[in-house]
């Protein structure tokens, strides 16, 4: 039984990728493995936040993994902030990593592009941050979305480095990577990744959007000029919507090939739009409904730090020692 241990941020609202790419990945490992999930509101703060908007996206964020099926009484769920051991490894680990390999990050390039000098310290040195979050708990799995690997392997080599330096003490963690659901693409734009900041609000389906807002956005999503349903990575559009269609159908492909054989485009859409909203519909109603328990979100919050705060501080001892702070 390794460690699993994943993140989310909480900026806003989360989308279909976010749960097809992590969310559910998280919930299958739940069932085998000591599970750490929690919300990365430091990471968070690395693009300006309005304080009493952060405090909801938190709320919010945690609804959604209970709602999701992700078990207190399983999986230890907490808020990053409330561990303050994060940002001190944090800051051993800067001084570990080198600012050669963080420039080569493609997520600090996709993010600060056309910001100049605004762009804040933090956002460049996010990924040494989420290195501290995976290193602290000695973890072995760490579930996340294609977008996230190279964080990972540069978590490694840092932890690689700081063996050699200091002696082993930190485990080498693995991403896990989905083969199908890894990198669901923007509706509009199928050869990017649907992702939270996409000016487009047709980009993504908002896992709130109701049912004419996935009706409008599932019909008017982008696929090329071809007619019958067939699975192709050269067709990324409707390659795109087939994934996600089986995936929270359960279907293979080729079962879908089958169902909408002699079927156009119009008529596969029309029935992703109606699995999506039976697919959202029940995960809805379960947000509210912890929406509305702020008191229980915030004893969960708290009782899941505990937990946490108790593994981060034994192995904080151990690294302060390692670097020789203890005296
Ligand atoms: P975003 O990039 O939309 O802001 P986050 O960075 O908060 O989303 O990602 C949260 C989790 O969801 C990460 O594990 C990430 O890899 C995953 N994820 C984000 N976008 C997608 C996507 N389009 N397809 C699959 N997984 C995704
Ligand atoms: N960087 C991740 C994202 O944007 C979130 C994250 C922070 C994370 N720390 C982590 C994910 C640790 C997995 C493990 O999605």
């Amino acid at each position: 039984m390794g460690r699993v241990l994943s993140a989310l941020q909480p900026s806003g609202f989360l989308h279909i990728g976010n749960y097809l790419g992590m969310i559910e990945p998280v919930l299958i490992l739940q069932e085998q493995h000591e599970n750490f999930i929690f919300i990365v509101d430091y990471h968070a703060i690395t693009v300006p936040q309005d304080p009493k908007k952060l405090r909801e996206q938190i709320l919010f964020a945690l609804a959604v993994y209970l709602a999701s099926g992700i078990d207190p009484q399983k999986t230890t769920i907490f808020q990053q902030s409330a561990i303050p051991q994060h940002t001190e490894l944090g800051w051993i680990l800067n001084c570990v990593a080198s600012m050669g390999e963080l420039e080569r990050m493609t997520q600090f390039k996709d993010k600060s592009r056309n910001k100049g000098e605004q762009v804040s310290v933090g956002l460049f040195d996010y990924p040494v941050l989420m290195a501290a979050d995976i290193l602290l708990y000695d973890t072995n799995i760490v579930p996340v979305g294609e977008d996230q690997k190279q964080h990972v392997e540069l978590t490694r080599n840092i932890a690689q480095r700081f063996n050699q330096r200091f002696g082993t003490t930190f485990t080498l963690p693995k991403p896990e990577i989905r083969t199908h659901g890894a990198r669901i693409m923007g509706l509009d734009h199928p050869e990017k990744k649907m992702s939270k900041s996409a000016e487009n609000p047709k980009n993504y389906i908002s896992l709130l959007d109701d049912e004419s807002a996935i009706q409008q956005k599932i019909m008017s999503a982008v696929t090329d000029s071809g007619k019958e349903i067939i699975y192709d990575q050269n067709s990324p559009g409707l390659a795109n919507l087939m994934t996600i269609y089986s995936l929270i159908t359960q279907k293979t492909f080729e079962q879908i090939q089958e169902e909408f054989e002699g079927k156009g485009y119009g008529d596969f859409k029309k029935q992703l739009a109606q699995a999506l909203i039976i697919f959202l519909h029940p995960l809805q109603e379960k947000i509210h409904l912890y929406l509305k328990n702020e008191d229980e979100l915030k004893r969960i919050l708290h009782e899941g730090s505990l937990r946490a705060q108790d593994i981060a501080e034994k192995k904080m001892k151990q690294i302060r020692k390692k670097i020789g702070v203890t005296l």
